[in-house]
């Protein structure tokens, strides 16, 4: 029997599920795998809290960790981008293998940390820090490496898809299924970092960056958040056969990467459209496989553990440790995109308003395909007028509709669709 001294940096409620799926499964990897794993030291930021694990493995000195000549394998679920960063690439460089959790850290880190990797012949392990329990790092690194993949569209927040899959379903505002979300525990108390797309532009970072093959930075990556979405669009959007979700997506043309995340229409028949609750789903194309999408629980204690255990049984059984396959070029971003635009405005209902709006949108190559005015006339005379357009140039419909005059069309939300 092989034993491995595993050092733990934090001890959360993932880092607590990680312990508590060694403790209650590890007599089964022993019997499968021939390994035993001894957690030795766990890093804490306070050593008074409660938690179910014997105090003499506590510490609040990283370098108990970091420095311990018998740890090989440091586990990481801080969360955060610092210490966290500079934590991981003080393991790596001390020769220690290291399985993280952490997407903020490693997407805003990727060079320094995949450098240190390399250098020091380190290894490095991450599939839970995208969708927690769905083996997707695994897919791209490994099962998909004979394909060229053209694009990745994920529902890779839970608490997003949490939210608007409750608006969908009852036609409820925005605020009010946050505030629900948040007493159930499945939005944080500041949910910034969920509805304004951060969260899933790291976890796109770190899928594309894989999938393609070159560094797709963060800060590359467009992103808009979710809180504007009114049930009015979710409404509207149903009456198109479309279903609302905030979809990462990224893909691979003529060499450029493009990458969004944003909310997304998706057509109700579309394998992701039937992603609920606070799942997360990962729709990947590729050359060779096909379309494929990978589904399962991406946030929890459990789900993430499952990852990191798994990561750290295949760590530990892997002499030499892959890198990931990303060139050292700079990335090529393309500068626009081309979709269909789901456009609702609040237009004057006279006399040649549509002929005018249908006009802007002509003289920027933006083709209607289908058009409805919705409902009565407003106090000013405005009535909703809702278009979707053939695939366009996102650069173009944005053009069309800042001509648009004022006092002719106001209140414009633009909701891209994808997958039809
Ligand atoms: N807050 C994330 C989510 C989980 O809602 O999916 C961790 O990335």
């Amino acid at each position: 029997m092989e034993r491995i001294a595993v050092g733990f940096l934090g001890c959360g409620n993932i880092g607590c599920g990680v312990y508590r799926l060694l403790e209650s499964f590890g007599g089964e990897l022993e019997k499968n795998e021939g390994i035993r794993f001894e957690v030795r030291r766990i890093l804490v930021r306070s050593l008074e809290k409660t938690r179910a694990i014997p105090r003499a493995l506590l510490t609040d000195r990283p370098e108990d960790v970091l420095n311990d000549p018998q740890i090989a394998l440091v586990m990481e679920f801080m969360g955060g981008e610092e210490p966290a960063a500079s934590y991981l690439v003080r393991a790596l460089q001390n020769g220690k293998t290291v399985i993280t959790a952490n997407k903020m850290a490693l997407a805003s880190h990727w060079e320094e940390i995949v450098r240190a990797a390399r250098d020091y012949q380190s290894g490095l392990y991450y599939e839970a820090s995208v969708c927690g329990a769905i083996p997707i790092i695994r897919a791209i690194n490994d099962s998909l490496q004979a394909n060229r993949i053209t694009s990745i569209m994920g529902i890779i927040n839970g608490t997003t898809n949490y939210i608007l899959s409750r608006m969908s379903r009852e036609g409820a505002a925005y605020g009010d299924v946050l505030a629900d979300a948040q007493r159930l525990g499945l939005a944080e108390p500041d949910p910034t970092a969920d509805v304004e797309g951060y969260d899933a532009a790291y976890k796109l970072s770190i899928l594309s960056t894989l999938a393609f093959h070159r560094h797709v930075p963060v800060e590359a990556i467009y992103r808009e958040g979710m809180t504007g979405v009114t049930p009015l669009d979710v409404q509207c959007g149903r009456e198109f056969g479309l279903t609302l979700k905030l979809l990462a997506v990224a893909k691979m043309e003529g060499g450029a990467v493009e990458a969004r995340v944003h909310p997304t229409f998706v057509p109700e028949d579309h394998p992701l459209a039937s992603v609920g609750e606070a799942f997360n789903a990962v729709y990947v194309s590729g050359h060779a496989c096909g379309e494929m999408m990978f589904y399962g629980r991406g946030a929890g204690d459990m789900p993430t553990a499952s990852a990191l255990v798994s990561d750290l049984i295949k760590a530990a059984k892997t002499k030499k440790h892959p890198l990931p396959a990303v060139c050292d070029e700079p990335c090529t971003m393309a500068q626009d995109w081309q979709c269909v635009h789901f456009v609702r405005m609040r237009a004057k209902d006279e006399p040649g308003a549509l002929s005018q709006v249908c006009g802007t949108f002509a003289r920027h190559g933006v083709s209607i395909a289908s058009m409805v005015q919705k409902g009565e006339r407003d106090e000013g005379g405005c009535v909703q007028l809702v278009f979707l357009t053939h695939r366009a140039s996102e650069r173009a419909v944005r053009l069309a509709l800042s001509e648009m005059a004022r006092d002719l069309v106001s209140k414009v939300s633009v909701i891209r669709v994808e997958g039809r």
